[in-house]
């Protein structure tokens, strides 16, 4: 194999968030660290290798973003998603979240909605509320594990005139859509119907596994262009989320002159130095990579599925059709939502997202990243099934 997924690598000692936040979020660090999203794979070579020749120069003053910069993101938006992207559309941004952060400021006031679907990334709840804006929880529809959208509520929600945003995740963080065609139709029809912005948080789209396909929303209607921020970045594809590198991708000139004007005015435009070298030398090194990245968590989300299927089969668990995150349904087991939490940490000691912390809709579930080495998994399987014999009564 040309890259070593299954390697080990110790990340004791590098400040990671996954580890040293343990004792916080669990009340312990001996839980194996299977939450935050990141994975515990190295970076594609390419991108080791640009930040390591540039480090050796040895002066980390201020930079720019040139036309290196917009090529690559134009040129992998181009091969992996057919987008024709131009240069002037995109918009650097230090991340997704300060996308969606500037877009939300720009485009409603304060006490104005902004319609989420729930159960979602838990900063969708706080980017919302903490900026005064009124959440409206478009839940989503479970049936046997899988996801769907409710469009009667969509449209109602969207008809509020105090509806002014809509922050849509896709594919979506944590029940793994990876949203169809007529989905986004849909969704896209509702929100041009009553006026309101899509700001299409795409951060998972080079990540869709098992044979899906992405969809950019901004590329399937042309009606929809005038009313839609698409936020990107390499963070989770080529695990670099570290470095705080993203973009928005607006064509609508209106609303690209705003959203530029309010992330100037927010100081957010900087950026750093090296978050521009891994962006390049992701896109212009790592797809190959990345194909070897997406086979093998392929095979963990196979491995867990069987497990699950022989070891526990009243879990539920769908295959994801996107994203390294796994969204467990432990509600047959007939815990609370936080004896269930409990018991993953002091009798299995292994450390997921809780899922209450998505929502309410989340009660009884567990998300398990699978950016991992294989051992890992296995590892952190075997700790649920120890949680599972002593709790679970059949
Ligand atoms: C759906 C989604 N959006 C945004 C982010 C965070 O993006 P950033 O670190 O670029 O702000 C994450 C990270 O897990 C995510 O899953």
């Amino acid at each position: 194999m040309k890259y070593n997924l299954d390697e080990i690598i110790q990340r004791e000692g590098t400040d990671a968030y996954k580890l040293e936040l343990r004792e916080m979020v669990f009340g312990t660090s001996e839980v194996l660290p299977l939450w935050v999203a990141d994975m515990d794979f190295k970076a594609p070579p390419s991108v080791i290798k640009a930040l390591q020749d540039r480090a050796a120069h040895e002066i980390y003053g201020y930079t720019i973003r040139d036309k290196k910069f917009t090529d690559s993101i134009i040129n992998w938006l181009g091969s992996q998603h057919q987008w024709n992207v131009k240069k002037e559309w995109i918009e650097f941004s230090p991340g997704v979240l300060p996308s969606i952060m500037v877009a939300i400021h720009e485009y409603s006031e304060s006490g104005d909605n902004v319609i989420i679907q729930t159960p979602v990334y838990p900063p969708f709840y706080s980017i919302v509320t903490e900026n005064d804006r009124n959440i409206l929880k478009n839940r989503l529809i479970e049936t046997d594990g899988y996801y769907t959208i409710d469009f009667d509520l969509l449209e109602e929600q969207a008809s509020d005139p105090k509806t002014k945003v809509f922050a849509f995740s896709n594919p979506h963080n944590p029940v793994g859509r990876a949203w169809k065609k007529e989905e986004l139709k849909r969704i896209a029809e509702i929100c041009i119907k009553h006026d309101v912005l899509i700001v299409s948080d795409e951060i998972h789209s080079d990540l869709c596994l098992f044979g899906n396909k992405h969809y950019v929303m901004a590329d399937l209607y042309p009606e929809v262009r005038d009313r839609i921020i698409t936020c990107m970045a390499p963070s989770k594809t080529f695990n670099v989320a570290g470095l705080s590198t993203a973009y928005a991708i607006i064509e609508d000139k209106k609303i690209r002159d705003r959203f530029h004007k309010r992330l100037w005015a927010m100081q957010l435009h900087m950026g750093n130095l090296f978050g521009g070298i891994a962006l390049e030398a992701s896109y212009n090194g790592g797809a190959e990579w990345l194909l070897a990245l997406k086979q093998y968590l392929e095979a963990n989300a196979l491995l867990v599925q069987d497990f699950i299927k022989e070891n526990m089969p009243e879990v539920g668990f769908v295959l994801p059709e996107a994203t390294y995150l796994l969204w467990f349904d432990f509600r047959k087991w007939g815990l609370s939502p936080s004896k269930l939490r409990k018991a993953m940490v002091e009798i299995g000691k292994v450390g997921m997202n809780d899922g209450v912390s998505f929502g309410t809709e989340g009660a009884g579930f567990q998300r398990l990243n699978i950016g991992s080495p294989k051992a890992l998994i296995q590892e952190g399987l075997e700790r649920i099934l120890k949680v599972r014999n002593e709790v679970f009564k059949g």
